[in-house]
């Protein structure tokens, strides 16, 4: 069995789902205080058997390698998911077949879980104030209002 760092090296060489979503149903952006990445996530629902299910889901990051290895995995383990089944999945879960993420690397999982909480709580449409920005970049250069604590990029 592979390592871990072999798991998200392939991940990276071909990543899916990068890139906003254009016709997006919910948006969720998180920031890690700790290290200064940011996730932003985006998810199209659909209708199947009743149940509204996650249709598509895509990301873009300004984050470690494990962080856009983890949103690759994500998000394709989110499609056709229902909201209940996806609120329910953790750092570990998302990361799927990356394996258990090392203690150093957990808190890149949950920079994904955070933007997907954060794109489910949000429902339709998303708030206007957290996600307006037409791209992760522009959201980083304009101020954020709300809970999520950003820390930008530019600042060591
Ligand atoms: Fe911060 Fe990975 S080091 S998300």
């Amino acid at each position: 069995m592979e390592n871990f760092e072999e798991q998200v090296r392939q991940a990276l060489a071909n990543p899916q789902n990068q890139g906003e979503l254009a016709d997006a149903d919910a948006v969720g952006t998180v920031g890690s205080p700790e290290c200064g990445d940011m996730l932003r996530m985006w998810l199209k629902f659909s209708e199947k058997n009743g149940q509204r299910v996650i249709d598509r889901a895509s990301f873009q990051a300004f984050g470690c390698q494990t962080a856009i290895a983890v949103a690759s995995m994500a998000t394709e383990l989110l499609r056709g998911k229902t909201l209940e089944e996806a609120k329910s999945l953790n750092a570990e879960a998302l990361a799927g077949g990356l394996g258990p993420l090392p203690p150093m690397k957990i808190h890149c999982g949950q920079l994904v879980e955070g933007a997907l909480k954060n794109a489910l709580d949000q429902g339709q449409p998303p708030a206007p104030q957290l996600n307006s920005a037409p791209t992760l970049a522009a959201a980083i250069h304009r101020p954020l209002q709300g809970a999520i604590r950003v820390v930008k990029l530019d600042q060591e």
